[in-house]
């Protein structure tokens, strides 16, 4: 009752969050034409959607001339590095540009979010030089100040400023070592790294790493939840799934098309993902709060956590949840108890609080032995299911066995005693 009015409250908020984003980059540039470049660069970049999501932002914006050289030899992905370089996390009008603070600060730019930029690559200096010149260039050591300011665009207090510069900001190696391409991605390496092993040991051992592979091309979108969400209590059994289940399951954890944390903040209504065919829809939707970017699957939400690569036409973000769909696994919400959380006792009591009478080696271990990490051949259902073909939650566990199960009476037993 309270966790539905909460969440009630809660998309209500985040409808109004989108309904408030005041400000359209494009727009604010589709009638200049000496800015057409930059301005399309920013719709193929989808730096449009980040940007128009932002507030206290400065778009430091070059035109045609100045955005020749680097459209002319570089691929989108390198560009969208550079361009990300323009995009300041922190609004400066003419008059404040003027008068920084002792003539010199670093302002962190969008590159620095992609987590694609070491060290100091994803922030720019500002300078104010003599003669009320004003110079940007790299923060990396040894950059110069190479572009200057040269006038005004648009400035919508204090959301967004539209500057022109008069050359691109180019960081060290930003244009040299480019974002790898997506035939060079190891993605099993990538998700290890982000501490995504048990998903990444899925993705190979199901083969549904080929289907991630051969989608990268058009674009591809990759939710990957972490190993501590597969320990979840409301994470089923999934040695009980059937191959098609786990396949299903996994293809449930990417889009179609590139969509870096931008574009899916100004997703409106339900977005279909690899798992959507004619046996069951299988989309999510999504909610935004500020940055913060929630999945919902009907089942339960996620948050969307950190980027692990965002790079054309390539976007991997770490989830906190592993996405059950309704298809599979019904619409019943596995209801963690909000105040689940391991008990403030009330009184400070000398007894030993009812807690640690639970033998807690076995409660804290986690209910289904997930699945097989990455090279470990097995099949990831050896298990025949049950001839139901609806898998849910409840029904998985009367399939497990006795340790488990007696974990599961443990696990209810404490949070009977918490509540
Ligand atoms: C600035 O952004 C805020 C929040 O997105 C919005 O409420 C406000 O209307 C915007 N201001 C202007 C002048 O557009
Ligand atoms: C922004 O403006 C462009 C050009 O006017 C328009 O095509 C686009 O739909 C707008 N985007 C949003 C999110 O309103
Ligand atoms: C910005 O660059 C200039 C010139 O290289 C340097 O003197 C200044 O210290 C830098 N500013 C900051 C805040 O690092
Ligand atoms: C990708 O990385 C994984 C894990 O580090 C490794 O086992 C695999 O051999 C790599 N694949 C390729 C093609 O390099």
């Amino acid at each position: 009752m309270t966790s539905l009015r909460f969440r009630f409250l809660f998309l209500t908020f985040s409808v109004l969050a989108v309904a408030v984003t005041a400000h359209n980059i494009t727009d604010i540039l589709k009638d200049l034409p000496e800015y057409s470049q930059f301005n399309s660069y920013l719709t193929k970049t989808k730096l449009a959607d980040e940007i128009n999501t932002r507030t206290t932002i400065t778009v430091l914006v070059l035109n045609n001339g100045a955005m020749s050289d680097l459209v002319a030899k570089h691929p989108l992905s390198v560009i969208k590095n550079a361009l990300s370089l323009h995009v300041l996390l922190d609004y400066y009008d003419p008059t404040k540009l003027h008068q920084i603070s002792e003539g010199t600060t670093l302002t962190t730019t969008l590159y620095q979010t992609t987590g694609n930029a070491p060290g100091k690559l994803g922030f720019v200096n500002i300078t104010d030089l003599k003669g009320g010149k004003v110079g940007f260039g790299s923060a990396a050591p040894g950059s110069k100040l190479d572009s200057s300011y040269s006038k005004s665009i648009k400035q919508i207090a204090y959301n967004i400023s539209v500057l022109e510069i008069d050359q691109p900001i180019i960081a060290p190696g930003i244009l040299t070592a480019p974002a790898p391409t997506a035939s060079d991605v190891n993605i099993t390496a990538l998700l290890v790294k982000a501490g995504c092993k048990t998903f990444a040991g899925l993705l190979v051992t199901s083969g549904v790493m080929k289907t991630y592979e051969s989608a990268i091309d058009k674009g591809l979108t990759v939710f990957a939840p972490s190993d501590e969400a597969f320990k979840a209590p409301s994470v089923p059994d999934l040695s009980k799934l059937t191959n098609a289940e786990v396949v299903a399951l996994l293809q449930y954890h990417a889009l179609n098309g590139y969509n870096p944390k931008g574009a899916l903040k100004t997703t409106k209504g339900s977005i279909s993902t690899l798992a959507t065919n004619g046996a069951g829809k299988f989309d999510l939707s999504v909610t935004t709060a500020g940055d913060e970017v929630t999945l919902h699957t009907g089942v339960g939400p996620s948050r969307v956590a950190d980027t692990v690569l965002d790079s054309t036409p390539l976007a991997i973000f770490t989830v906190d949840s592993v996405l059950l769909p309704t298809e599979l696994f019904g619409k019943k919400a596995p209801s963690p108890a909000p105040a689940g959380e391991p008990v403030a006792s009330p009184s400070p009591s000398p007894s030993p609080s009812p807690v640690s009478d639970a033998p807690s080696p076995l409660a804290a271990s986690p209910p289904a032995p997930p699945a097989e990490t990455p090279g470990g051949g097995d099949s990831p259902s050896d298990a025949p299911s049950g001839s139901s073909d609806e898998i849910s939650p409840s029904n998985a566990v009367v399939h497990v066995n006795g340790a488990a199960f007696f974990a599961v009476v443990v696990c209810a037993v404490c949070s009977v005693l918490l509540s």
